[in-house]
């Protein structure tokens, strides 16, 4: 039985036949172009529908007030989509792992769609494509915050990471840094290198005042929990994101393997975010992500200890509604 009013459940039948019918049918590249196209054109976030504010939803993220504790994941640079997100019923919004130089990014096909038994997913090898530090500060500097920016930063030497992250800050409110991605060799082995972690975790606590975020492989479990999250700590480090896409490898990419978003991921996400949890108690924040693509699993990834949740596949398979399909949910279950 849903909790949400009618014209939202309207809302929620029209994306599904939607996906059903064009955007999951569609060549992956043109659908892209049609959702991104979308979310850059079409006002939706003028419609209070997509909205629910209510004090009951806030909470506070390394200090940070957010309106509720739904984020949008890393995955858009373009301002005009995270702009139009902030007014999509998100608590917060993330941008795409930003690093020092531009990057085109692996060549096409980088995304594909995946069944799963779990629901609709994702395989991607994105490769960081971005606009590089410079261009991307220019970008950011007319964007207003109607909720808190996240800004994304990625590289391939402790030096980048804390150039990237001095130069982004700025513009953001929290500063997310990727260790995770498996699509660039570089990024995906800091988990390997837990050592030289720490003094990358270091010389970016140095790099600004903001709160830092670490995101980390759903692939390393063991390693995150009995050295990069302590590493983290350590360097005054507080919030976690748990986690990025899980490798796999995947004939139809153009790098022959990627990373799978989507439900297939949230039952271990699961686990690790109550690992965690269990094993840091109330000294580590927790931003939930991988597969939240309903209310119920949105609202499962905050029971298993999670202070935020996160998700990207969900917008593009459930659409810009889910948001406040798990707003309405969170206050019926809160009642
Ligand atoms: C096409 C694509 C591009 C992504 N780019 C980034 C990125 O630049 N930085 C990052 O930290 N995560 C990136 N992600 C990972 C997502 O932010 C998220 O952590 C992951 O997809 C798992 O969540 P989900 O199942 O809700 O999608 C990307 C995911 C996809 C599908």
């Amino acid at each position: 039985m849903s909790r949400s009013p009618p014209a939202v459940r309207a809302a929620d039948r029209f994306h599904r036949a939607l996906y059903a019918a064009v955007l999951g049918r569609l060549p992956e590249r043109l659908a892209i172009r049609l959702g991104q196209w979308g979310l850059r054109r079409l006002p939706i976030d003028r419609l209070g529908l997509f909205r629910r504010e209510d004090p009951r939803l806030g909470v506070a993220l390394g200090g940070v007030r957010l309106p509720n504790p739904l984020i949008l994941s890393s995955q858009y640079y373009d301002p005009r989509i995270l702009r139009r997100a902030m007014g999509l019923g998100f608590g917060a919004v993330t941008t795409k792992s930003i690093t020092r130089n531009p990057r085109p990014g692996h060549p096409p096909p980088n995304v594909v769609r995946i069944r799963t038994a779990e629901g609709p997913g994702l395989v991607n090898c994105n490769g960081f494509q971005n606009p590089g530090l410079d261009a991307y500060r220019a970008a950011l500097a007319g964007l207003p915050h109607r909720v808190p920016l996240i800004v994304g930063a990625a590289g391939e030497s402790a030096e980048e990471y804390a150039e990237v992250v001095r130069g982004l800050a700025p513009f953001g409110d929290l500063v997310e840094i990727n260790i995770s991605s498996p699509n660039t060799r570089l990024v995906y082995e800091w988990s390997t290198r837990p050592r030289e972690v720490a003094a990358l975790f270091a010389a970016v606590r140095r790099a600004t005042e903001r709160p830092v975020i670490v995101k980390v492989s759903p692939d390393f479990r063991e390693t995150n929990e009995t050295a990069i999250v302590p590493a983290a700590l350590d360097a005054g480090i507080g919030i976690v994101n748990s986690g990025n896409t899980r490798r796999v490898e995947e004939p139809r990419l153009s790098q022959r393997s990627g990373g799978l978003s989507g439900p297939a991921i949230h039952a271990a996400m699961l686990d690790n975010v109550r690992r965690l949890r269990d094993r840091f108690g109330e000294r580590l924040q927790i931003i939930a992500t991988g597969g939240i693509d309903s209310p119920a699993r949105a609202l499962a990834a905050l029971d298993a200890g999670a202070t935020a949740c996160a998700w990207f596949t969900g917008l593009v398979t459930r659409g810009p509604i889910l948001a406040r399909l798990v707003l309405d949910a969170l206050l019926a279950a809160r009642q």
